[in-house]
């Protein structure tokens, strides 16, 4: 291949990313080509949807449904899978994997459920599977960890990594509009997951997780024992009760090493977090996520979590990472999830139950004279601490009010235990929320 040829992509999934990917690399070829010192070419496009005008100028790429063909292309020495989902997605990477062609993808609900087994197949087959555009959208925080980070142990990931529900909680936060409203004005600004459910039950934020924390931690991806909540059942008194204590609510995906050989912390859930801390402060639909590693100590980074062309600018960077690996014949220079894959770890992961955090709840009782004090006895049989009551509204004949409580540091199990005693009581009308809180960020 002469230099002029340049190295030859071929793309899986023409929709709105593939589509940012298509613009970038056809808008940027000059600048791609200034840093490569060779072009990147994108050669073939596969897609079922052959009809639908993108906007691109697809003059000299062929665009046909074969997507086998394209895999079995010899042009093609990079296959972007940009389908997403399960089935299709993973047999196709493998395929691709198994004729000696790099991927680069932005799927990280196939990488969360099925990484292990792609990322070993490709180890085997000396090619890379790339995956920025998967975590963090448009930021490069897998490449800081990968390589930035490589020295440090790693000791705490924190972030928000769903643009949905960080937009979602801005919103109702700053306009108290209703949760269903606000979650179809993300939809329709292109946010959310095809499955909107994902975006809002955390488990999008979870899969991320899953792949930061095998990153950090030299684990095996393990997504399905990641405790996960998502921001359903919020409401505006939350957001109050938070901001009137110095907080705000944020979706946060959170590992955190207990030291070598020790089980990780890995949970997604809403949290309290200090309303003066960075990452309380990232609004909308942006991401941002905090590093802590024992020599660098805190680092952050922060960007568009989503959207068509922040998510095309990290598949293009990878794109470009491995056609320089292919110039010169270095495939597999750093691994894909940082260790090599026979090194990673089985993960001991903590039982949530043995989670120490201060907590906010919202208890929701008839009030009644002696009802509280059923309230925080049954916290105080279970050794939970109290450290603020709040009682907002007053309630007229029998009507039921929010009691909230903010507790001290407390084990997880015995919070549990103290909540099913509440939930229990007669005087007790809906079951109790709560929210961890985080002070340390
Ligand atoms: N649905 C995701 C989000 C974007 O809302 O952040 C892609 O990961």
């Amino acid at each position: 291949m002469s230099s002029a040829e340049g190295v030859g992509v071929g793309l899986l999934g023409f929709g709105t990313i593939g589509t940012g990917v298509a613009k970038v690399l056809l808008r940027n070829a000059a600048i791609i080509e200034e840093r490569l010192g060779f072009p990147l070419r994108l050669v073939r496009i596969a897609d079922l949807d052959t009809e639908t005008d993108r906007g691109v100028d697809l003059d000299g790429i062929r665009f046909d449904d074969d997507a086998e063909g394209l895999i079995a292309d010899p042009e093609v020495r990079i296959v972007i899978e940009l389908i997403g989902g399960y089935d299709v997605a993973r047999r196709f990477t493998l395929q691709s994997i198994e004729a000696g062609k790099h991927v680069v993808t932005a799927n990280k609900a196939l990488l969360a459920l099925h990484g292990n087994e792609i990322f070993s197949a490709a180890e085997a087959r000396g090619v890379d599977v790339a995956f920025e555009a998967a975590v963090g959208g448009g930021i490069p925080v897998l490449r800081a960890l990968r390589e930035g980070l490589s020295a440090n142990h790693i000791q705490a990931v924190e972030g928000i990594l769903n643009g949905t529900t960080n937009y979602v909680l801005t919103q109702m936060e700053e306009s108290g509009e209703d949760f269903e409203v606000v979650l179809k004005r993300a939809q329709e600004l292109g946010y959310a997951e095809a499955d909107p459910t994902f975006d809002v039950e955390g488990v999008d934020a979870a899969h991320k997780l899953a792949l930061l924390a095998a990153m950090s931690f030299g684990v095996r991806i393990d997504f399905k024992r990641i405790p996960t909540e998502g921001i359903r059942g919020l409401e505006p008194l939350d957001f109050q009760a938070a901001a009137d204590f110095g907080y705000r609510i944020k979706l946060l995906a959170i590992a955190k090493s207990k030291g070598e050989g020790r089980p990780i912390e890995a949970r997604v859930h809403p949290t309290l977090i200090p309303s003066t801390s960075m990452l309380a402060n990232v609004d909308g639909a942006m991401n941002a996520v905090a590093i802590r590693g024992d020599a660098v100590g805190p680092t952050l980074y922060y960007g568009a979590g989503a959207g068509e062309l922040p998510t095309a600018s990290a598949v293009v960077g990878d794109l470009m990472e491995i056609a320089r690996e292919i110039r010169r014949d270095a495939a597999q220079r750093v691994s894909p999830l940082s260790y090599p894959h026979g090194e990673l770890k089985d993960n001991p992961l903590a039982p949530l139950g043995e989670l120490t955090t201060r907590c906010y709840l919202r208890f929701t009782a008839v009030d009644r004279p002696g009802v509280l004090s059923h309230i925080t006895g049954a916290l105080g049989e279970e050794g939970v601490g109290i450290q603020s009551v709040l009682q907002p509204g007053r309630g007229e004949a029998g009507e039921s009010v929010p009691v909230l409580v903010f507790t001290h540091p407390a084990q997880e199990s015995a919070v549990r235990r103290a909540l099913e005693t509440v939930d229990g009581l007669p005087d007790v009308t809906a079951p109790t929320r709560l929210i961890r809180i985080e002070d340390e960020l």
